[in-house]
Order: structure tokens, then C-alpha cells, then sequence
């Protein structure tokens, strides 16, 4: 069976599917609908009594998903930060395995309505679940010049992102910014040098979409209840395609793993206290010809790890993300 569902690639699937060691009458969750590619490889690898629990934020993804008829399969519409609530809709209290795969689709990113795009002109959207928060036209047009310039600084890593932000603020003093062609002209005449091959509205563009879908706080609210949620010996894997987000899983992972223990205690293993999580393997990146095949998969990163018995508590939680502080995928 083929799993480019019309308008998707899914990345990593093999890997991603491998990761997951489906047991077949397993209980599972795909946080990231998308277009189906990852649930329906979960779906051949269960028998009868499996069962997976899919969800996304887009109401699209979801109707596209409803089309899977399939009593093992049920979808709904939430965010993933919402995780527990749709586990305790679904009856199940644990689960045997949750796979996350990160970010936008290509049918989001290719249609100029949902405006994530500099390509094509649309309204200036990027909200991946339209029906509830505020647009990025929305956000442009009350945000402080400050406020721009952080969140294109800290979300887009742009180096210009002072001069973005006055270009922006100048910009609307004139006209509302409500057209993706507007802002991508107006980040155009402000960042000074290009990088090879990439148009100087990217940082910018993804810096917006970061923080418009909160995109960070999603994923730092769901990897401790996907954690709590998984059975002993379950599987979580988790597919990002940008640094920041990709940062804030590793860190979870090692502070949830024995990873984060000095190598030099001077204590003896059996002595420790048992983490919640064992890692599965390295970062898995996409083979060069899935690059070449699939583009998108050149920044992927997969990261796996297998539950155990110990409890995930606060401290643990308090070394992944408060240690370093609310602005932790900043540094
Ligand atoms: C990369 S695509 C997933 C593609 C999918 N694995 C496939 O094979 O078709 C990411 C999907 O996750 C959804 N998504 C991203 N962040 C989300 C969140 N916080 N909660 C729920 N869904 C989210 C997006 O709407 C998008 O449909």
C-alpha cells in the first residue's frame, strides 16, 4: 500500500513505524493526523484488537480523516496538548505507543488560503486550527515593535530581525498587512544579505507560524502526558523538522532518561532511581534518497524512547524545561 496520501509524503515512515515496535493488539496514538501516511502504516501492523487513536488540530486533516473507515480507527479534532482529554474520551487509560510527527503538511503549506506560505499570495493566516486563536494578520497588527522583533529573532533565528520588525512596524503604519505577498515584499526590502537558496521571508514566515500555533508550548505540554499516559515498555516517537523544536525533545528525553546522569557518579547503576524513559536507539535523520525523493524530510530529525515502571515526577519535569528557564529553546 502506497502511504503518499494525496497531497502528503509522511517522513520517516519506516523508521518512525519501526520505532513505534507495534505489538498487534496494541493501543495507539498519532498525534499528527496529517494526511494519514503514519496511521495507516500503524493500521496494517495491528490485528483485529489493535486500535489507534488519531487526532489533529486542522479541521481538514480531520475530515480527511474520517474517511478512513476502519473500526480499530477514530479521529478527532483537538490539539495535542490536549491529549489526556482525548484518551479519556476514547476510554483508553493507557496506550502502547504515540507518534508525533511535527510541524505543517503540504496540503497546509500549498494552499495560499491558509497563508503559511511566501509563494503564493493569500491571507495572512497560518493558523493550523482556524477556528480558534489569532491570525498572524491579527498578531502583526497589535503586537509591539518588540514583541516582532523577539519572535522573529527567537522563533526565526533571523539575524534581522531588528530591521524586519521596524520594516514591519513602518509597513502597517501605512496600510494593514493582510496578504502573505504584502509581508514577504516588506521582509524582502529589510534583510540586507540572502542566504543561498532560501528566500529572505523564511525566517520570518516560520517564526510567525511558530507563534501563532504556539508551536513550542504544544509540544512542551504534550511529551510529559504522552509520557504518563504510555504503558510500561511503550514507545514514543516524536519526528521535528526545526532546531528549536527538535531542542526541546532531546532535552525532555535526556532529563526523563538515564542520559542525564553524570557518567562519573560515583554511585553504582542498580543504585539509582529508575527514569521513566529508556532512549530506543540514536537521532535518526531521512537516508539521502529519501531527501531526494522528499525535500521536506532534509530536516527531520526522529527520537525514540521506551517507557519503564518509575513515575514521571515534577523535578524531572523541572530539569527538562524550568532549569534553564520559561525562554529555554532561546539558548
Ligand atoms: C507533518 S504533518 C503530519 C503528516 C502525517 N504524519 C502524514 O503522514 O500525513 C503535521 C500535522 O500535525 C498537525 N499538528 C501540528 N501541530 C499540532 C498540534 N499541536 N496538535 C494537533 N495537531 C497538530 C498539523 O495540523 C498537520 O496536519
Amino acid at each position: 500500500m502506497s502511504h503518499s496520501a494525496p497531497g502528503h509524503t509522511a517522513v520517516l515512515l519506516e523508521e518512525a513505524v519501526a520505532a513505534l515496535a507495534i505489538r498487534a493488539d496494541g493501543v495507539y496514538m498519532d498525534l499528527t493526523y496529517g494526511r494519514g501516511g503514519h496511521s495507516r502504516a500503524i493500521l496494517e501492523r495491528l490485528g483485529p484488537a489493535g486500535r489507534l487513536i488519531a487526532l489533529d488540530r486542522d479541521p481538514q486533516a480531520v475530515a480527511a480523516g474520517r474517511e478512513i473507515r476502519d473500526p480499530r480507527f477514530s479521529i478527532a479534532h483537538a490539539p495535542f496538548s490536549e491529549i489526556a482529554q482525548v484518551l479519556d474520551r476514547a476510554n483508553a487509560a493507557q496506550v502502547h505507543g504515540v507518534l508525533a510527527d511535527l510541524g505543517v503538511s503540504s496540503p497546509q503549506l500549498e494552499d495560499p488560503e491558509r497563508g503559511f506560505s511566501f509563494r503564493a499570495d493569500g491571507p495572512l493566516d497560518m493558523r493550523m486550527d482556524p477556528t480558534r486563536g489569532v491570525s498572524a494578520a491579527d498578531w502583526l497588527a497589535a503586537a509591539t515593535e518588540q514583541q516582532i522583533r523577539e519572535a522573529i529573532g527567537g522563533y526565526g533565528e533571523e539575524r534581522f530581525a531588528k530591521q524586519v520588525a521596524k520594516a514591519i512596524v513602518d509597513a502597517r503604519a501605512r496600510e494593514p498587512l493582510l496578504r502573505t505577498e504584502q509581508l514577504a515584499a516588506v521582509v524582502a526590502a529589510a534583510v540586507r544579505t540572502r542566504e543561498a537558496g532560501q528566500n529572505p521571508a523564511t525566517r520570518t514566515f516560520q517564526a510567525l507560524r511558530i507563534l501563532v500555533n504556539r508551536e513550542l508550548e504544544e509540544v512542551a505540554l504534550m511529551l510529559p502526558q504522552a509520557t504518563r499516559r504510555l504503558a510500561p515498555q511503550g514507545r514514543l516517537a516524536v519526528i521535528s523538522f526545526h532546531s528549536l523544536e527538535d531542542r526541546l525533545v532531546k532535552r525532555f528525553l535526556k532529563a526523563c532518561s538515564a542520559d542525564s546522569l553524570p557518567a562519573d557518579l560515583p554511585i553504582r547503576a542498580r543504585d539509582l532511581p529508575q527514569p521513566p524513559l529508556t532512549l530506543v536507539g540514536r537521532a535518526q535523520r531521512a537516508s539521502d534518497a529519501e531527501v531526494a525523493a522528499n525535500p521536506r524530510a532534509r530536516s527531520a530529525t526522529l527520537r525514540a524512547a521506551e517507557r519503564t515502571t518509575a513515575a514521571l515526577d515534577a523535578s524531572i519535569l523541572q530539569r527538562a524545561f524550568s532549569e534553564h528557564g520559561p525562554d529555554a529553546w532561546r539558548s
